[in-house]
């Protein structure tokens, strides 16, 4: 079996791969390292969406992506995490879009930013990056079962290392 570690790009961990008929969601792909998985899914085969808080920013990124692996097929929509509520809208209009899920990607997330809160009161970077993640998925349940072999990826960090929660 392959070996990755953190110098290992996406072409390497994916070589091989052939995601034909996959459908794999991305949440907050508009940048960084959701966009680049988006990208990479896309390009081994995958029907990927990918999420974000603004149509004018999915929508950039939808034709960034088109651009960077014509042909393959793209879809977006939005999702506020921090708000549950906008939450449970979402995943409803993304089981519309995709009755089954084989890869739900978690990504969005945010850090070292003000005290700020979420629509709930939560702490914003554990309301968005953990609580608002945590219903969605349970939310996407329902697609995920519909695949032979689903799978949840939630990115982390190593910031846990810095404070504890507080
Ligand atoms: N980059 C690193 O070195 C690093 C290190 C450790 C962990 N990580 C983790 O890796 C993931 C990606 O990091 P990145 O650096 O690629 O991040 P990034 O470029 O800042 O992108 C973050 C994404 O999350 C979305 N987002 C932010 N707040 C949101 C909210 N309330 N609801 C829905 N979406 C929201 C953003 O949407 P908008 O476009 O609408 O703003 C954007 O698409 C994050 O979970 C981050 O914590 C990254």
């Amino acid at each position: 079996m392959a070996k990755f570690n953190a110098t290992s790009t996406t072409a390497e961990v994916l070589q091989g791969k052939n995601l034909t008929g996959q459908t794999v969601v991305v949440t907050g792909a508009t940048s960084g390292i959701g966009f680049e998985a988006a990208r990479s899914l896309a390009a081994a085969g995958a029907d990927v969406i990918i999420t974000g808080r603004s149509k004018a920013k999915y929508t950039t990124a939808l034709e960034a992506l088109q651009t960077a692996v014509p042909g393959a097929r793209f879809d977006a929509i939005e999702l506020e995490l921090s708000d549950l509520s906008q939450v449970r809208t979402a995943a409803a209009h993304l089981q519309t879009k995709a009755p089954r899920i084989d890869r739900l990607i978690n990504n969005a997330g945010i850090m070292a930013c003000p005290l700020s809160r979420t629509a709930e009161g939560c702490e914003l970077q554990f309301g968005t990056n953990h609580i608002g993640h945590f219903l969605w998925t349970c939310l996407l349940v329902p697609a995920l079962r519909q695949s032979t072999a689903p799978r949840v990826v939630n990115l982390s960090s190593a910031g846990h290392k810095y404070a504890p929660v507080n």
